[in-house]
């Protein structure tokens, strides 16, 4: 069976108590073997609101790990945006409506020069599959250059780049896989070098095996690597070996978009992407997406072929994604996750930093990562597994991820209070003790 990282094990369905298990039947029986739940024993949820989730006895969890309901669970400015628009029209872009045109200025206006034009889709997925059509329109060519544990999504195209899927997802020999930065155990100091070298290496592995490189596409967070934002740099010597060879340089922001870096945009002040792929965040929960890119590559594409996606950019969709912006804009919410994210590291490093287990913790914004090795130094997913587990008895949600499955993973509503960080933080500790 496929493996995922925090996945439950339905061979231990029986010790569920009965309720639980009753509902885990019916889902896999109606739905079937492709679902993963979270956690030894999943959580069911009827209600969330804020940064809480609340299951069918009425029982509080902290959320400190969904992404997506950036502004918070069942946000109500979302809500009554979504519902007015239900009220007034709900269409497609074959016909003149205003609040896409208002949206699509709105978030190119948050984009450095020369990234102006939005193409609209529902899914991060298809975000990536339209930028890789893009790409290859652009430069004639079709191979494409990934991290070796990375997530880029579901499509049969987004898939064939996204190597975490594991061994019975087949990656195609256009496609070259690099190791990720390694924070842990890249040598100090040459990090961005070794990885620079490993681009250029990829460049031509492709070329041996006949293809010329279209794309660079790179989580800009490198979340299923394990949350590799340590130096600036590795983005930006990556995109520069990527250019030099004439691939265009596309960024995955579907994570590390809409301020979850403390900054809008995770790819940085450094080096501005060919094209931008944003998902996830964008409509709190409602299926917003987008591929933000330059006007002579939109322009080249669109000559050639045309583009329409029928819920892409429905004006109840962006009506929700206006209020998002809305939200981040008027709460400040960029600064927040800057702020608090930062007093959340330090006081999460204070509290486990100096335990042994603890390789390292390392933070961008609201997002944080604490990788985990045993004695010997070497990688520790069982322990990881065990104080998320742990985390979920204590109604604390948090997951793990990376090359080793060996890393925890906090990332917060971006609305994540401060007064809610001690419960997170004694969780922890309570975690790490009970799995010495
Ligand atoms: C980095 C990244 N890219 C793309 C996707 C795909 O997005 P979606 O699930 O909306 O299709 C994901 C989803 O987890 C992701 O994490």
């Amino acid at each position: 069976v496929s493996h995922m990282v925090n996945g439950f094990d339905p061979s231990r369905l029986t010790e569920l108590p009965g309720s639980d298990r009753v509902l885990v039947q019916r889902r896999s029986s109606a739905m079937g073997a492709a679902y993963r739940l979270f956690y030894d024993r999943p959580v069911h949820v009827v209600r969330a609101s804020g940064v809480h989730l609340y299951d069918s006895e009425g029982n509080e969890y902290l959320d400190a790990y969904n992404n997506v309901p950036v502004v918070g669970h069942s946000n109500e400015r979302v809500r009554e945006a979504v519902h007015a628009q239900l009220g007034l029209v709900n269409t497609h872009t074959r016909y003149l409506t205003d609040p896409v045109i208002e949206y699509a200025e709105r978030l190119t206006a948050l984009f450095p020069d020369p990234l102006t034009q939005a193409i609209f889709v529902c899914t991060g997925s298809e975000a990536v599959d339209l930028a890789l059509r893009i790409a290859r329109s652009v430069t004639g060519r079709s191979g494409v250059i990934v991290t070796r544990h990375a997530y880029h999504g579901t499509t049969s195209a987004a898939a064939s780049i996204s190597p975490s899927l594991g061994p019975n997802n087949p990656i195609p020999p256009n496609v070259a896989l690099v190791d990720a930065p390694d924070a842990v155990r890249d040598a100090f100091g040459s990090a961005a070098m070794a990885f620079g070298e490993r681009i250029d290496r990829s460049i031509a592995e492709l070329k041996e095996r006949g293809f010329e490189p279209a794309a660079l596409v790179l989580d800009s967070v490198m979340s299923s690597d394990g949350l590799q934002v340590g130096d600036p740099a590795l983005v930006q010597v990556a995109a520069d070996r990527a250019r030099a060879c004439g691939a265009l340089y596309v960024a995955d922001e579907v994570q590390g978009g809409f301020g979850r870096t403390g900054r809008w945009w995770a790819f940085g002040q450094s080096v501005t992407p060919d094209l931008v792929v944003l998902g996830k965040p964008m409509g709190n929960g409602l299926p917003i997406a987008a591929v933000v890119g330059r006007p002579d590559s939109f322009d080249a594409f669109g000559r050639s072929v045309r583009y329409f996606n029928t819920f892409g950019g429905n004006p109840v969709c962006v009506a929700a994604a206006s209020a998002v912006l809305d939200e981040i804009q008027e709460r400040s919410l960029v600064r927040h996750a800057q702020d608090a994210g930062s007093e959340l590291r330090s006081s999460l490093s204070s509290a486990i930093g100096g335990d042994p287990a603890v390789a390292q913790v390392r933070q961008a914004g609201l997002f944080l990562a604490v990788e985990l090795i045993g004695p010997g130094g070497a990688p520790d997913s069982d322990r990881a597994l065990r104080v998320v587990n742990a985390m979920r008895r204590r109604r604390i949600l948090i997951s793990a991820s990376g090359t080793y499955d060996n890393v925890l993973k906090v990332r917060p509503p971006l609305v994540f209070p401060r007064d809610a960080m001690p419960q997170l933080i004694e969780g922890l500790v309570e975690s790490f003790d009970e799995t010495q």
